[in-house]
């Protein structure tokens, strides 16, 4: 990325969303090498979301890293009568710093809406983990047109009942349905689009210094090879990405290439 420009940008960010994926000794493996692999790397935040039940013990193997951890998924209650729910407050228990809230997969099959997904965000921020807010069209929506008014609505839905304050703390990705898992990307076009497009709804909702400062990931079929130009968009400010973070190589190539 040229120098200009980055020094225009917020800090990247860079999200390993795991899914379903790794046991333990997987993950331990993969962090192992990440660590290696990324020694060096400081101007980019780097973040990684293993399942729960890996939480702990890849907690303890990064303690001494530039690589931080973020969960996949949180309830929007404190404690209680909640069976197969977590809470803000476990997870803080691993040094847990982000949340992804509201990924698509969440909302397809698990129901989630714009109104669950903002509770669960104001519980994110009352035990101050960083929200990573999930919004994107599908196909079905981008070919009939209706791709602003659907990230519209996520975004103000999802985001409802912030201070400035939360929403600076908190990160927006842009992960277009049709782009997650299929090996199809949005061009860097599209990507940009979206999102200059989301930062002028969240200048409308909070204010043009806040939206400034808000970081928005792109998420959907990231790899090495597509990340430097995805990165280089003046709206796009990190990226979520699925199977390629399943890999340190393909992982650390992303974040290298994005420098
Ligand atoms: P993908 O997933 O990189 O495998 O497309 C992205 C995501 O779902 O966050």
């Amino acid at each position: 990325m040229d120098t200009e420009l980055r020094l225009k940008k917020r800090r990247l960010i860079i999200a390993g969303n795991w899914k379903m994926n790794k046991t333990v000794a997987e993950g331990l493996e993969l962090v192992q090498s990440l660590k290696r692999d990324l020694a060096n790397v400081k101007e980019v935040d780097v973040v990684v979301c293993p399942p729960y039940t890996a939480l702990s013990e890849v907690s303890k193997e990064i303690l001494d890293s530039n690589i931080r951890l973020g969960a996949q998924n949180m309830s929007e209650h404190g404690s209680g009568a909640y069976t197969g729910e977590i809470a803000a407050g476990m997870l803080k228990e691993f040094s847990v710093r982000y949340v992804i809230l509201g990924h698509s997969e969440r909302r397809q099959y698990q129901q989630e809406s714009d109104a669950l997904v903002a509770r669960k965000a104001l519980a994110a921020h009352a035990a101050s983990l960083k929200p990573i807010v999930c919004v994107g069209e599908s196909l079905q929506e981008r070919e009939s047109g209706a791709t602003n008014k659907v990230v519209e609505t996520q975004v103000r839905g999802s985001l409802a009942g912030m201070t400035k304050d939360q929403a600076a703390e908190t990160i927006v990705a842009y992960e277009p349905v049709w782009a997650i898992g299929t090996g199809k990307t949005a061009s860097s076009e599209q990507a940009q689009e979206v999102h200059a497009f989301i930062r002028s709804i969240l200048t409308s909702m909070f204010d043009e210094q806040i939206s400034r400062r808000m970081r928005i990931q792109y998420g959907g079929s990231v790899k090495a090879g597509n990340a430097k130009e995805l990165m280089s968009q003046p709206d796009v400010d990190g990226a979520l990405v699925g199977g390629a973070s399943l890999e340190a190589r393909s992982f650390a190539d992303i974040i290298k290439n994005s420098l």
